[in-house]
């Protein structure tokens, strides 16, 4: 059983919860994932590390309910358990294994949606801590739906929130505002972009466009985590890959975005028949 140390409420609809797993937080690197099960019956949710203590033996998680499971995760409090708490899984991001010094030469950005400012933070608090400051572009539709940004803030060479309402920081989306560095005169070596797959889409196609090689996350299209479900199977270049297994991270000049969202539609239906049954 694994403790719920913290239950907070983000935004009016992202969750985080600190949770108490030793084994996991003295093993996991950023770009990790978990798989947490509520109870006995309970459906198997892969959710990213956010964050990390391994003093303290503590795993942060970030979640937005979408489906049956997420939406009942929520109603769990500080004092809880989990039943499940299965990691580190998935492979590390590929900046924690390159060399500090041949880092320390590159400029990197990372672009963040939504909910994906959770799996950005380790990495750039990750670098951070390595001597690295990224620039970091974080976009949400509003104010009140931008999350971590004390954090971001204080782990960030510079930090760009976005909203699309223009409540806030950069009016537009988050593809405008690279573009606005890059006609600034920012030379970036690599882009991280991890949100929305419709996000991560065209910050490739304008990466592509700029000759900007890009790394995405393809964490939301997986349902089961464990290389089962077939859920996150997904063309990458020529080959055929499962995110759960073979990443999250590839190169996302090579992703066939539009199949991914194709197959995430797909379950999302299943999802919805789910949550039907749990309103009933
Ligand atoms: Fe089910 Fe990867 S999430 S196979």
């Amino acid at each position: 059983m694994y403790k719920i140390l913290k239950a907070e409420q983000l935004t009016a609809n992202i969750f985080l919860m600190d949770v108490e797993a030793p084994r996991v937080a003295r093993h996991c690197e950023p770009g990790q994932f978990v798989i947490v099960k509520m109870d006995e019956k309970g459906e198997r949710i892969p959710l990213t590390i956010c964050d990390y203590d391994r003093e303290a033996g503590t795993i942060t998680i970030v979640f937005q309910p979408v489906g049956a499971s997420t939406t009942k995760m929520k109603e769990l409090k500080a004092g809880d358990y989990f039943r499940d708490f299965t990691g580190p899984l998935g492979n590390a991001s590929e900046l924690v294994e390159e060399d500090i010094e041949e880092l320390k030469k590159k400029k990197i950005l990372f672009v963040g949606g939504g909910v994906g400012a959770a799996p950005v933070y380790p990495q750039v608090k990750w670098l951070h801590e390595h001597g690295v400051d990224a620039d970091v572009i974080i976009g949400s539709k509003t104010k009140d739906m931008l999350i971590l940004e004390k954090e971001m803030e204080a782990v960030s060479g510079n930090y760009y929130p976005c909203t699309d309402d223009g409540s806030y920081g950069h009016a537009g989306m988050v593809t405008t505002m690279v573009e606005e560095l890059v006609e600034k005169g920012n030379k970036y070596d690599v882009c991280i972009a991890i949100g929305p797959m419709i996000m991560m889409k065209f910050v490739c196609l304008l990466t592509k466009k700029l000759g900007i090689p890009t790394v995405v996350s393809m964490n939301p299209i997986m349902v089961d985590g464990t290389g089962m479900c077939g859920a996150c199977r997904l063309h990458v270049g020529d080959e055929i890959k499962f995110a759960c297994v073979d990443g999250p991270e590839f190169d996302g000049h090579l992703v066939n975005f539009d199949e991914a969202m194709k197959r995430q539609q797909m379950y999302k239906t299943q999802e919805g028949r789910a949550m039907l049954k749990l309103q009933e």
